[in-house]
C-alpha cells in the first residue's frame, strides 16, 4: 500500500450560474491591466465574450486582448501572448475557452518574463521561474486544465507536442458555469468526455494498491461521464449533463483522485504523437487508442483490475470469469465511445496511415520504454497503432 502524499489544490472555484458578477473582484487581487485570452471566435457567438468585457470595464480594469488561440494551441501563438504582456506590463491573465486557450495562457503567464521562445520554456531549455497569475472561465468540459498545473503546446515545424507543468501555472480562480457549454457541439462534447474518461483511466489502471476510496470515487466519476455524456449530446441545453460533465472533467486530473499513485500515463504520450503529426482532436484520438491499448495489456497479470472496472463501472455480473468480464467490459467502452458518442473508430477514417508510426512510436516512448500500466516498448505501440487502422 502506497498512500503517502500531498494533497494541494489551491485553485478557487466559483461554479454555477451568475458568478460572473465576482469576476473584476478576484482580477483585481492581482493588479488593473487584465490580458484576455481566447480562441477563434465561439465566446463571441455565445455572447459571453460582451459579458466578460462588461464586467472588466464596469470593474476600473484595463482590458487588452490575445485571440486565435487555435486547438492543439501553437507556441506562435503563446510567443503573440507573451509579447503583449510585456510591452502592456500586464498583471494578471484571463483565459476564456477550452483546454487549448487555458493550456497556451499557461505558457504565456510563464513567457511573459523570459526574453526568447516560448517554445524553450516548454521543451524546459528555459526553467520556469516566475508567472502571472490566471484565471479561468472554462467553455468546454474536457482537459481539466481549468484546475490542474499543466498544458500541452504544439510546434508544428517539428511535430511535436509537448506537456509541461508548474505549480505556478496552477488557474488561481476558475469560473465554472455549465451553461458556458451548452453550444459545445456534438463532436467536441464527445471527444470531452473520452478525453475526461482516459484521464481517469490513465490512473485507475495501476497494479499498485492505494486507498480503495479513490479507486471507488473513479469508478463514480467514470459512471458520470458515461451517463451524462450522451444525454448532452442528446439535450445541449441540459443542466444537469453539462453540470456533471463538468465537475467531473475538473476532478478526473486536479491530483485529487492519483492519490499515492505515481504510475506514468500510456495513452496520452501515444495519443500526443497523432496530434502532433495530424492535427486531430485529442479527444478522439484517446477514442480510437483506448480499447485497443486495453486489449493489449490485458493479459493473466492485468485482468483483476479489468475485472474490477466491469463490474463496478459497467455493472456485470460479478460471477462470471475475470477475463470473460475483461473483455465485455472492453467490448462495452468501445459500444460507448463509438456507438453512444458517435465518435471515429478508426485512425484510416481520419486518413492516417502507419507511414509514420515508427516515428511517433519513439516520441511517444521518448526514445526508450513507455513505463505505465503495463511498459511499452516502441513495437508495442506500433502494434498498438497498427490495431487503430
Ligand atoms: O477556438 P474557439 O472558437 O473557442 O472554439 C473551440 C475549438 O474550436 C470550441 N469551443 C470551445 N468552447 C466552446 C466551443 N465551441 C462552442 N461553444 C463553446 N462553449 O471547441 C474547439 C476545441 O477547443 P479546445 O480548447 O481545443 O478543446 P479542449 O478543451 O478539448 O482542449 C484540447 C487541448 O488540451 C490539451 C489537448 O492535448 C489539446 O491540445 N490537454 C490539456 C491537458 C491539461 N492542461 O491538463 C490535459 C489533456 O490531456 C490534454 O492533453
Ligand atoms: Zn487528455
Amino acid at each position: 500500500m502506497n498512500s503517502n502524499f500531498v494533497y494541494d489544490i489551491p485553485t478557487k472555484v466559483y461554479f454555477g450560474e451568475n458568478h460572473l458578477s465576482h469576476l473584476g473582484e478576484e482580477l483585481k487581487k492581482y493588479g488593473k491591466r487584465v490580458l484576455m485570452v481566447y480562441g477563434g471566435g465561439s465566446i463571441k457567438k455565445i455572447g459571453l465574450y460582451d459579458k466578460v468585457i462588461e464586467e472588466l470595464k464596469n470593474s476600473g480594469l484595463e482590458v487588452f486582448e490575445c485571440s486565435g488561440i487555435e486547438p492543439n494551441p501553437r507556441h506562435t501563438s503563446c510567443n503573440k501572448g507573451a509579447e503583449i504582456c510585456k510591452k502592456e506590463e500586464i498583471d494578471v491573465l484571463l483565459a476564456v475557452g477550452g483546454g487549448s486557450v487555458i493550456d497556451a495562457t499557461k505558457v504565456i503567464s510563464a513567457g511573459a518574463f523570459y526574453d526568447g521562445d516560448c517554445w524553450d520554456i516548454v521543451t524546459r531549455k528555459a526553467p520556469i521561474t516566475k508567472c502571472l497569475p490566471i484565471v479561468t472561465i472554462l467553455t468546454l468540459s474536457a482537459t481539466g486544465s481549468e484546475m490542474d498545473a499543466g498544458g500541452v503546446i504544439t510546434n508544428l515545424e517539428t511535430n511535436d507536442k509537448i506537456g509541461i507543468g508548474h505549480p505556478l501555472m496552477l488557474p488561481k480562480v476558475s469560473f465554472l458555469d455549465p451553461t458556458n457549454t451548452y453550444s459545445v457541439n456534438v463532436y467536441q462534447t464527445a471527444c470531452g468526455c473520452a478525453d475526461i474518461l482516459s484521464h481517469i483511466m490513465e490512473i485507475y489502471f495501476n497494479m499498485n494498491q492505494d486507498l480503495y476510496m479513490l479507486d471507488t470515487v473513479m469508478e463514480g466519476l467514470m459512471k458520470t461521464v458515461i451517463k451524462y455524456g450522451p444525454i448532452a449530446l442528446e439535450e445541449p441545453t441540459n443542466y444537469e449533463a453539462r453540470a456533471n460533465l463538468m465537475w467531473a472533467s475538473s476532478w478526473a486530473i486536479n491530483g485529487f483522485i492519483r492519490g499515492g499513485k505515481r504510475q506514468a500515463w500510456s495513452c496520452h504520450p501515444i495519443e500526443h504523437q497523432l496530434s502532433a503529426y495530424y492535427d486531430i482532436t485529442h479527444g478522439l484520438g484517446l477514442a480510437i487508442l483506448t480499447p485497443r491499448w486495453m486489449e493489449y495489456t490485458l493479459d493473466d497479470t492485468t485482468v483483476s483490475k479489468f475485472y474490477q472496472f466491469g463490474c463496478n463501472v459497467f455493472d456485470l455480473d460479478k460471477s462470471l470469469e475475470p477475463m470473460v468480464v475483461a473483455k465485455k467490459s472492453i467490448e462495452l467502452l468501445s459500444d460507448y465511445l463509438f456507438n453512444q458518442l458517435g465518435l471515429k473508430s478508426k485512425l484510416s477514417d481520419l486518413g492516417i496511415d502507419d507511414s509514420k508510426f515508427e516515428i511517433m512510436a519513439k516520441k511517444a516512448s521518448y526514445g526508450n520504454v513507455l513505463p505505465g500500466f503495463k511498459p511499452l516498448n516502441q513495437e508495442d505501440i506500433i502494434n498498438i497503432y497498427k490495431m487503430c487502422l
